[in-house]
């Protein structure tokens, strides 16, 4: 995708990878436009910024999705950069019997939220120049933390759409994945203080460095998801696998 020139519109926006990616492409020059449930941290994550503006979106909501998208491309017709970058995460253990309230969730937010995004702005961003769709996956896509069971499924499916829909639209708009390791994020409890976090600064400009330097790469990787990413050609699934069960 493009460095500058675009007007990205960003579901997650309102804290974490998504909150920091759309700091970076509006220092860069870029137009952003933020989506989140909660308000306040989307007022504080354009606060300061004249060419960013927000909208409260719940991803699970189809009707609100469907309301959004028009409101984005009446008021954004330049829109060009779908992300993908809301989701939710969750300890669970598949062995009992449990409430899957908050599993049923996870599939909602992070597979249908981006499959009925992508539905409702396709035909948009297709007619666009220089467009991209981008989707935020997880190195738990490629090898499951077996503690989360749903939520590594939930990417694994994640990352086999985006191969498909690349495959399908030819990569017009250019479909990439990025692919996060373990972020120091409040996605789950804990993560903000693990010592086996990659900082989020680290990460978000790692990201922007890859973007610019391989503008046409379908897919975003950073040093420490590698081994995750490859682990299937690597032969290192089992053992990733116990090895992160051994620390649940
Ligand atoms: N941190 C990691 O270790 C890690 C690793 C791999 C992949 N990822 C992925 O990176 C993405 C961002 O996560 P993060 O780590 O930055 O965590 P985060 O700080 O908790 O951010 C999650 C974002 O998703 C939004 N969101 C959640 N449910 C939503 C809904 N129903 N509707 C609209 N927005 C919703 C949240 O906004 P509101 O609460 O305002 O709705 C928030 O902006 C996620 O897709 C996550 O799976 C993270």
């Amino acid at each position: 995708m493009n460095t500058v020139g675009n007007t990205i519109f960003i579901t997650g926006g309102s804290s974490g990878i998504g909150q920091a990616l759309a700091h970076r492409w509006h220092d860069l020059g870029n137009t952003v436009i933020v989506a989140g449930r909660r308000c306040s941290a989307l007022q504080e994550t354009i606060e300061g910024r004249p060419s960013m503006a927000f909208y409260e979106l719940d991803i699970t909501d189809p009707d609100a999705i469907a309301t959004v998208a028009r409101r984005l491309i009446a008021e954004h017709p330049d829109l060009n950069v779908l992300v993908n970058c809301a989701g939710i995460s969750g300890v669970e253990d598949p062995t009992i019997a449990r409430d899957l309230s908050r599993t049923e969730r996870m599939i909602e937010t992070n597979l249908l939220g981006p499959i009925r995004m992508v539905d409702a702005l396709v035909e948009h961003l297709k007619d666009r120049p220089a467009a991209a769709i981008v989707m935020v996956s997880s190195g738990t896509g490629f090898v499951p933390y077996p503690g989360a069971p749903t939520y590594s499924a939930s990417k694994a499916a994640l990352h086999s759409y985006t191969v498909s829909l690349r495959a399908r639209l030819r990569n017009v708009p250019q479909v990439i994945e990025i692919i996060p390791p373990q972020v120091a994020t409040d996605l789950l409890e804990g993560l903000k203080d693990s010592p086996f976090s990659v900082p989020l600064a680290k990460f978000a400009d790692d990201v922007m460095a890859q973007l610019i330097a391989h503008p046409s790469a379908d897919e975003i990787v950073v040093d420490e998801v590698k081994p995750f990413r490859f682990a299937e050609r690597d032969g290192k699934v089992d053992e990733i696998v116990r090895d992160m069960l051994a620390g649940t």
